[in-house]
Parts: structure tokens; sequence; C-alpha cells
């Protein structure tokens, strides 16, 4: 009998493709198959999503990638005017001087301690907890692929390209410019895993309204190699350095030769635009892949806290700023929790009897 015969014979199992491919289509929505990575965090620009006075809890207004834009669509993320919606007054994200913070990179706001409760967050950012991934099948469509699920653009932990956070001693965002945006904490193999976890030079304290910080991600090839560059509001806390943060030049390749390697004060990468770009490479790398300037040592970044970014000695006036007070213990815990499996698990039960109700 074939398929046809079936369906004009009964016609319910109509009704149970229906459900199978809406089961599908809303699962593909939730977990957003367009979507890359986002470094999410109180401060961050456009938190709720890109809808005036909604607070969407599935937003991904902020994972959107940069590619081929003009400079004012890519800079700070204004193609999507995720630059338009600021953070809530008093909101930072704090960068404790000589310390280290934690965001989490997720390809949607549901997956992070940020909605829901926290629910839904797994291992990785994507709200699964991908056993074997970059060792297994786990996320790629065949061994030589890439990882589209997550969609992290590396084939495993060692590619991933390696993501910054830059800081700009301004309180006003359309104050910064590339030479006040200074990489002051590179973290080698990342976005990989949800949490991620960045040191902090002795950076100066910032004005008093905060200074203004932006994530970025030039990915390594695999997939369109696009980049980003989000907003966030920041402030740098606790016993705060003497010395206040260098003009930034733009990195360059170095990896045939590491003379060559910018020192000191780096901007951001900003590449594969239709114009703004401050990095040009051609040719192909050692490894012979096509030279993709990503935030790594090929082009001068060092792993961790930055600490060669510093003009001399008593440029900046030493303080103490007081911390914000801690997330209580709840949420502290959401942090580590991981129920994105049974959302998972419901779907796929729901799935599986829709599709066992069509073929019995
Ligand atoms: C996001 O939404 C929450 C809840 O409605 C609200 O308290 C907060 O102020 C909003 N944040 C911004 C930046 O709009
Ligand atoms: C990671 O992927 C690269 C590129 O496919 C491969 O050369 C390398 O051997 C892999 N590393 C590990 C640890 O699997
Ligand atoms: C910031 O930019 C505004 C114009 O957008 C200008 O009026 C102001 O002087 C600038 N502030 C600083 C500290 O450069």
């Amino acid at each position: 009998m074939s398929l046809q015969d079936r369906h004009s014979r009964q016609p319910h199992t109509t009704f149970g493709w229906y459900l199978l491919v809406a089961t599908i289509l809303s699962r593909w929505l939730v977990l957003g198959a367009t979507a890359h990575v986002a470094a999410w965090t109180k401060g961050m620009y456009c938190i709720n999503g890109t809808t005036s006075g909604v607070d969407d809890d599935n937003t991904n207004s902020a994972v959107q990638p940069l590619y081929q834009l003009q400079k004012s669509d890519w800079w700070f993320h204004h193609s999507n005017n995720c630059d338009m919606f600021p953070p809530s007054p008093g909101d930072f994200l704090e960068l404790p001087a000589n310390g280290e913070f934690t965001v989490e990179h997720a390809v949607n706001r549901a997956f992070t301690t940020l909605s829901y409760q926290g629910t839904r967050v797994a291992l990785y950012g994507d709200g699964q907890d991908h056993p074997g991934l970059g060792v297994t099948l786990d996320g790629k469509a065949d061994v030589n692929s890439c990882i589209t699920e997550p969609n992290i653009h590396t084939q495993n932990e060692t590619m991933a390209a390696g993501t910054i956070f830059a800081i700009s001693y301004v309180s006003d965002l359309t104050n910064v410019t590339e030479d006040n945006l200074v990489v002051f904490t590179v973290l080698y193999h990342t976005p990989w895993r949800r949490l991620a976890t960045y040191k902090v030079p002795n950076l100066p304290a910032c004005p008093d309204d905060g200074c203004i910080c932006s994530w970025g991600w030039v990915a390594n090839g695999c997939g369109e190699p696009n980049m980003y560059m989000l907003p966030y509001r920041c402030r740098v806390t606790g016993n705060t350095g003497s010395a206040a943060v260098a003009p930034a030049v733009p990195p360059v390749w170095c990896e045939d030769d590491q003379s060559k390697c910018v020192k000191g004060a780096k901007q951001m990468v900003f590449w594969n635009q239709l114009e703004g770009n401050n990095v040009e490479v051609s040719g192909y790398d050692l490894s012979g892949t096509e030279k993709s300037p990503t935030y790594n040592a090929k082009m001068g970044f060092s792993d961790g806290a930055q600490s060669d970014i510093f003009l001399s000695a008593g440029s900046a006036t030493t303080t103490y700023v007081q911390p914000a007070p801690k997330p209580t213990s709840s949420s502290a815990r959401n942090m580590h929790r991981n129920s994105g499996t049974i959302f998972g698990l419901t779907i796929s039960a729901f799935a599986l009897w829709s599709l066992l109700h069509t073929v019995l």
C-alpha cells in the first residue's frame, strides 16, 4: 500500500504527519538553525532582543553574524539595532582587576541562565550535553565536516578559533573608536562549551558611568567566515590598576614570523566586511588552510589576560571599586544545572508518538 493510499483511507494519518512536521519545525525554530553564538551576560546590549518593550526569553538577536556589511551596520552589531538596546541602568559586566569573569556562549538566550530560570542550560550552548562532541559524529554531518549543532564553526575543540573581550574607557557607545577599544583578554579554543571564563589584567578603573566593552569572534572558516562585535556596558572592580590602557593598533598576521607580531595594545579584528576592515590576509597558513585572521598566536594574540597593553605606571589613579552583590545561591546553582535534556526528551517523545501514530 502506497503512502498515497494510506492517506486517502486514513485521514487521521495526515494529522499525524502534520504534528510531526510541526514538531520538527518548532524544535528547529527553538534551536535557531541559522543562529551562531553570542557571549551572554548581564550588561550586554539587546539582552531582551530588539523589539521595544518586549523581554524575549527566546531571543537570538545578539547571535546574528556580521558578514560583508557596511561599517555603519557591523560596528557594534547595528545591523539589527542591537546597539540601540542598552542594558538596564546599573547593569554592568563586571571585570575584577587581576581576576576573572564568566559568560555563557550560547546560540540563544533560551539556553543560558538568563532565561527560563536556567532550566534549559547544558554543557554546550545549544541546550545539549553532546557527549563526544569533536570526537564522534555528534553535531556534524560526517567525519570531515564542521560541527553545526551547536553552530560553532569548528571541527573540534583544538580548532576552535578563540574569542576576546575588548575595553574602551568611555561611557558612551558613540565615543568608542578602533583606537580606544583595546583587546584585554583572549580565550583560546572558544567558543566551545557554554561556560567561558576570561582572565582580566590589572585594568584601571572606568569612568563613573562605566566603560564600553565588546565581545569578538572571527570564525575560523568552517562555514561562512563571519565576525562578531557585540556591545556591553562594563566596569572594572576591586583594587584597580595604576596604568592607563595604551591606544590600540591593528594586529597583523605573524604565524610565519613571530617578530612581525604587533606587541602591546591591539585593536579587535575587523575582517570580511564591505568596508572598515583593519586586517588583510591572503594565501595559506602553515597548515595549508586558507588564512583566517582569528584571535590566536597567528595574529600575535597570547592566551589569557593581555598584560602588555598599558602605558607607564602612574598614568591612572588606583582605587577600590566595590563589586555588585553576588547572585543568589539559587541562580548560581542554575549556572550548572542541566535540564535542557528533559525538554529535548519531551519533544523527542512527542515526535516519536506522532511518527508511530502515523505508521501504525
Ligand atoms: C528586560 O526585561 C526585563 C523584564 O521585563 C526588564 O526588567 C529589564 O529592564 C529589561 N532590560 C532591558 C535592557 O530592557
Ligand atoms: C581537530 O580537527 C583538525 C581538522 O580536521 C584535525 O586536523 C585534528 O587532528 C583534530 N584534532 C583532534 C584532537 O581531534
Ligand atoms: C562623545 O561624543 C559626543 C558626540 O557624539 C561628544 O559631544 C562628546 O564630547 C564625546 N565625549 C568624549 C569624552 O569624547
